[in-house]
């Protein structure tokens, strides 16, 4: 019996308003170049330094079909391989008796195929997003993927074999928060030594106001506001958590829905950004921190705005 596949792979199709400065080229360039060497490459930073983007990016350039998957705590290695999945029920409807109609419950579990498996035996390049939210368990099989080029499949698995060489085309994009976020487990220093990471950090502003252009259609000039705005208030270190480029993103998409113009005088424009930027700065219920960052925010707009 074949054994059955239960993946969605996805075209490596060039993203939508994915922006290409010269800072993100270098890296898209560098990740390309280290892939071409033979290594999984390793996206690591903290949220919103465009690690998903970049490996999205990253997998359309070589090429191949992509399977993704998300690290997830619940995560055993069997929904990476595959594993045993349920019952098969068949209906068999007697064409010379038409009332005949039998159901036939096959009682054996059938073999499903993950992603890891479909990935390697195909040579797709596989996405890993935030892996480290996977327990380390979890995450054992890919060393000898990753080193031996062998994926080791449970005895389980019908087709005879308990191994599966990996295709050379295989390709693999890890990405990971920092090890110190909450829900992140540590990566085994096993794992960590057989990809080549590169830390990202936030976009210079040029990427940034770029980004915000492409993201909200508002103009360079009124996207650079809001990056000023927002790039200033990260070295402030008055925030809790320094904003992201996704603060921007979020307050043009808001305006153009709320209408009015990207200007300290109005109203409309100066609620959006207040409320977008202490949202994404702090935790909720400390206040008095709250108003601190409100205050800087507020002094921001006034001088950029
Ligand atoms: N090169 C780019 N072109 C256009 N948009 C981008 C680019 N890089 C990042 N973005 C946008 O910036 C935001 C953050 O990027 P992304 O989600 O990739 O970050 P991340 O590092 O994966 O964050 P997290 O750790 O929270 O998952 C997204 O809205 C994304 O669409
Ligand atoms: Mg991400």
């Amino acid at each position: 019996m074949p054994v059955e596949e239960l993946t969605t792979v996805l075209e490596p199709r060039p993203l939508s308003n994915f922006v290409e400065t010269e800072q993100v080229k270098g890296i898209a360039e560098r990740a390309l170049a280290y892939i071409s060497a033979g290594f999984p490459i390793h996206f690591r930073g903290i949220s919103g330094t465009g690690k998903t983007t970049l490996a999205m990016h990253v997998a359309s350039k070589v090429g191949r079909p992509v399977v993704m998957i998300h690290g997830d705590e619940e995560f055993s290695s069997s929904d990476l391989v595959g594993g045993e999945y349920g019952y098969r029920i068949r209906k068999v409807v007697d064409n010379f008796i038409h009332s005949v109609l039998k159901t036939e419950e096959d009682m054996q579990k059938r073999w499903v195929d993950n992603r890891l498996t479909v990935a390697c035996k195909y040579g797709f390049t596989l996405i890993y997003d935030e892996f480290t939210r996977s327990r380390p368990e979890a995450n054992n099989t890919l060393l000898s993927v990753l080193q031996e080029k062998m994926l080791d499949l449970p005895a389980a698995r019908e087709g005879g074999e308990s191994y599966l060489r990996v295709d050379p085309n295989f390709t693999a994009i890890f990405t990971s928060n920092p090890e110190e976020y909450a829900g992140v487990y540590r990566t085994q220093d096993a794992l960590r030594d057989r990809m080549i990471t590169v830390d990202l950090d936030h976009f210079d502003k040029e990427t940034e106001i770029a980004i915000t252009a492409a993201k909200t259609g508002l103009s360079r000039g009124d996207s650079e506001k809001i990056v000023n705005v927002v790039r200033n208030l990260r070295e402030s270190g008055k925030c809790e958590y320094a904003p992201t480029i996704r603060g921007p993103v979020m307050i043009g998409k808001t305006l153009k829905v709320r209408g009015g113009v990207l200007s300290k005088d109005n109203p409309i424009f100066k609620e959006t950004a207040l409320e977008i930027l202490t949202s994404e700065t702090s935790r909720v219920g400390s206040r008095t921190h709250q108003a601190k960052v409100r205050e800087v925010i507020n002094g921001l707009i006034g001088k950029y705005c």
